[in-house]
């Protein structure tokens, strides 16, 4: 795993982009896996701000989200399909119909789950996957405990995260959805290279974990430990405990 500390959260933002913008020069139509949450914002900014320039161009592309709520109305703003559009997709030149995000809304949770692997499966799988990471040490929705060997499943959110995403949801931890699809974190380590972002004290225990700590299914990050090409991009902040 490469470690990559930066002091200002643009630097960050500027490698990825640049990481992205050599896949894309490589393979026009690369499948990106992406991330919602604010670890990733000023990425899309980035990558937003290149396509206007002309560096880059999304129209062969395909993407794929890592996890959706469940039962928020389709038209609800918080929705990570209508968030990941406000933030990133609607704003470069994706076809219609490319980018993928697991269907909250579905009666037949279990059959909604199994489409999605086979969609990604389909398109040839991921191969550059950006993620956050939570203070508990989730990526995705892979909540402590999670099997390191999970694919796309309905979880639980934890208390910690139902706070955490609050601010979302203006500050009432009631009107976080319970529930969420979201990719495993064998779906995730199918993926060819990973990019993990985090930024911030709040996020320190859970890199100390994920870059020092033992392998463990109670820091479900740690599973990147195995991934043949994963890199990890802080700030000092999120680097603080790092020995
Ligand atoms: C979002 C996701 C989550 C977030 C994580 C960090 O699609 O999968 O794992 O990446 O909760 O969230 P932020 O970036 O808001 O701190």
């Amino acid at each position: 795993m490469e470690v990559v500390i930066q002091a200002r959260g643009e630097q960050i933002a500027a490698l990825v982009a640049d990481a992205i913008e050599r896949l894309l020069a490589d393979k026009p139509d690369a499948v990106l896996g992406l991330a919602t949450g604010s670890s990733p914002l000023q990425v899309y900014d980035e990558l937003v701000r290149r396509h206007e320039d002309g560096r880059i161009s999304f129209a062969r592309a395909r993407a794929f989200l890592l996890d959706e709520y469940v039962g928020l109305p389709s038209d609800h703003p918080e929705r990570y399909g209508t968030v990941i559009a406000r933030a990133f997709t609607s704003r470069v030149d994706f076809p219609e119909g490319a980018v993928h995000g697991p269907d909250g809304t579905a009666e037949d949770i279990p059959a909604a789950c199994a489409a999605y692997e086979d969609a990604i499966a389909a398109a040839g799988g991921i191969d550059l996957q950006l993620l956050g990471i939570g203070s508990d040490g989730h990526i995705a929705f892979n909540e402590p405990g999670s099997s390191l060997a999970s694919r796309t499943r309905i979880k639980t959110l934890t208390r910690q995260t139902r706070a955490d995403n609050a601010r979302f949801f203006g500050g009432d931890v009631d009107a976080v959805p319970r529930h969420c699809l979201t990719q495993g974190l064998g779906t995730i380590m199918s993926a060819r290279h990973l990019v993990l972002l985090a930024t911030g004290n709040a996020k320190a225990e859970a890199i100390h974990q994920l870059v020092e700590g033992p392998v463990s299914a109670m820091w479900p990050a740690t599973v990147m430990q195995h991934h043949p090409h994963a890199t990890v991009l802080l700030d000092e902040a999120a680097a603080s405990r790092l020995q």
